[in-house]
């Protein structure tokens, strides 16, 4: 028996590669967010870790991510996939579920090295994360939320057919910031024009509360 299934799953779009998070790729990880994740002037994330201590930014990202590992369950979790263009890690793209087994319900976050962005990178892998929830894990519907002046992840959203599903107000560095709710159903997903490769889904199913 595979008691870390994970392991062997691995998603494949033209240009790039998507597997769960391992310590090796992690390091990766961690080297690109030192590069920079987005200007800083701006902060994208609801959770603002780029802020943190520089000190302690790589260690802080490893136990994040160790600890995500760690609580994953059939009935809660989140699986973090390093996305590899030509064999290097630029960026991470999620994909989490609660009571999957149950609601068929996603939702995702993401971010790539913003020495990386603006060359398609953003929507070819969360195209990859959806073509994988709704085609291999029986996904019924995708959210994902952004700040309303995050242009980048609301492009990568509208490309993809997500629909607006109302605001929330929260705090952002101070100030009142608007939060907008996205949803994607199969039948609105404007699928990419290439097909997903997926090796090693079946061992996972179970893990993800889809079997
Ligand atoms: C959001 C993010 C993952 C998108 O990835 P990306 O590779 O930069 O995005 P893409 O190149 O696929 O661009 C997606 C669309 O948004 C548009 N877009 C990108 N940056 C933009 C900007 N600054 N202003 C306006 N539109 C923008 C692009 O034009 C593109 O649409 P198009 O192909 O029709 O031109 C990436 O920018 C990022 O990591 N940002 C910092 C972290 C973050 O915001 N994470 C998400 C938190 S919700």
């Amino acid at each position: 028996m595979d008691h870390w299934p994970l392991r062997d799953l691995v998603l494949c779009t033209p240009r790039l590669e998507l597997r769960p998070d391992d310590d090796e790729g992690l390091d990766e990880l961690v080297e690109e967010a030192y590069l920079g994740v987005h200007p800083p002037d701006e902060m994208p994330f609801l959770v603002p870790w780029t802020e943190a201590d520089p000190r302690y930014l790589g260690r802080g990202m490893l136990q994040y991510h160790w600890a995500e590992r760690a609580r994953l369950a059939p009935e809660n979790w989140s699986v973090h996939f390093l996305v590899r263009l030509d064999g290097r890690v630029v960026g991470m793209q999620s994909l989490h579920g609660v009571d999957f087994g149950v609601t068929r319900h996603v939702g995702s976050g993401s971010w790539v090295g913003l020495r990386h962005q603006g060359r398609g990178i953003g929507t070819e892998m969360r195209a990859a994360v959806l073509l994988f929830a709704f085609d291999h894990l029986g996904a019924t519907r995708a959210r994902s939320s952004a700040f309303a002046d995050n242009a980048a992840s609301q492009g990568v959203s509208r490309k993809l057919g997500y629909r607006r599903d109302g605001t929330e107000t929260v705090v952002r560095r101070g100030v009142a910031t608007e939060d907008v709710r996205l949803v994607l159903d199969p039948d609105t997903f404007v699928r990419p024009s290439w097909t997903l490769a997926v090796d090693g889904v079946e061992g996972c199913l179970g893990l993800l509360g889809s079997a």
